[in-house]
């Protein structure tokens, strides 16, 4: 008996192949980052990120307002903070009235049901350019993890929903959960970056922030992109910490570790899709070397299909745009 299995019959039209997909891209996977800079009616170009922006608060209210009508859910704040503010200490990064603490506020004010991560680090705050405190050449652990502590305390005091720590020290998330839990914030959401890897494809961001790191790399806190085994004892130890959802990044690059973790925990996978992999499309795309639409989508179900349920994208606004078309 001779048996034929004819694989392109389910591929001939686009309506089977509509009827086969196996990976959907809907708006609500997107979790938009947004760059917030003092003033009022500031809208500035990023070098490095063509056709994306820096906004003062007014125009990053009028943003998230855009992205909830597309179906967008999430915005993930980070701001960049006035070169005199910048310490070695975060203090900026506390302040109740600081750039991040009023952007939540007004973006809650005016669109309380979407969701508001915000970025907890030190870097945009640090004169170093650290996630961290730093000492001597070390950034050290234990003083960062407090610092951390109380600075996603005031984030949810100022309304934040979900906070996202980027900073890859030790031991942050449960001391994060832990002085939520302090300060009453049961509601309160982490986010973790958990399989943050030391990567040259946040270039672009570090421009957009001005927050380059001022001595050496990031390699004694991110992660070796070399390892895989590391990445699940990273972020099995988050879930345990208490993280509510994990975190892998850079996404493309990445699409394995996204598998393995997906296949690892039982929470909630995101992938941030970072600046640089936005960057290079960009510039493919200003060559006409590439389709710009087409490699967006291409590339985001690329990353849904290796098991992210949520992708940090640059592309959010443009793919859902895109999906909705
Ligand atoms: C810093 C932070 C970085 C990004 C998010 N949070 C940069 C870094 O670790 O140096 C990168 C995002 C991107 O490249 O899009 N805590």
């Amino acid at each position: 008996m001779y048996q034929i299995r004819r694989n392109r019959i389910l591929r001939q039209s686009p309506a089977i192949r509509a009827m086969v997909a196996e990976t959907i891209l809907r708006p609500a996977d997107f979790i938009a980052p947004l760059f917030v800079t003092e003033g009022y009616g500031v809208k500035e170009e990023i070098s490095s990120m063509p056709g994306y922006y820096r906004r003062s608060i007014d125009f990053t209210v009028q943003e998230v307002r855009e992205l909830w009508k597309l179906g967008i859910k999430s915005v993930l704040l980070f701001v960049k903070c006035n070169d005199e503010l910048k310490d070695n200490k975060g203090t900026e990064a506390l302040n109740a009235n600081g750039l991040m603490q009023r952007s939540i506020k007004a973006i809650k004010d005016a669109l309380p049901d979407v969701v508001v991560m915000t970025d907890v680090a030190l870097d945009p705050f640090s004169t170093y350019g650290h996630d961290g405190i730093v000492d001597g050449n070390e950034i050290v652990n234990d003083p960062t993890v407090e610092v951390l502590a109380k600075m996603s305390v005031s984030h949810a005091q100022a309304g934040a929903d979900i906070v996202a720590p980027s900073d890859m020290m030790d031991g942050r998330i449960i001391a994060i959960r832990q002085a939520l839990e302090e300060n009453g914030f049961t509601k309160t959401g982490i986010m973790a970056y958990s399989a943050k890897y030391a990567s040259c494809f946040y270039g672009p961001f570090r421009d957009a922030l001005d927050s380059a790191p001022g001595f050496g790399d990031k390699k004694t806190y991110q992660m070796d992109y070399a390892n895989r085994r590391e990445a699940i004892k990273e972020t099995l130890m988050d879930v345990e910490e208490g993280a509510d959802i994990v975190m892998v990044k850079p996404a493309m690059a990445y699409l394995d570790i996204i598998r393995e973790v997906r296949d690892s925990v039982d929470v909630p996978v995101s992938a941030y899709h970072v600046s640089g992999e936005y960057s290079m499309i960009k510039a493919a795309a200003k060559m006409g070397w590439l389709d710009e639409n087409k490699a967006i989508i291409e590339s985001l179900t690329s990353i849904k299909r290796a098991g992210a349920d949520l992708i940090a994208t640059y592309y959010a606004k443009d793919a859902a745009i895109l999906l909705a078309q």
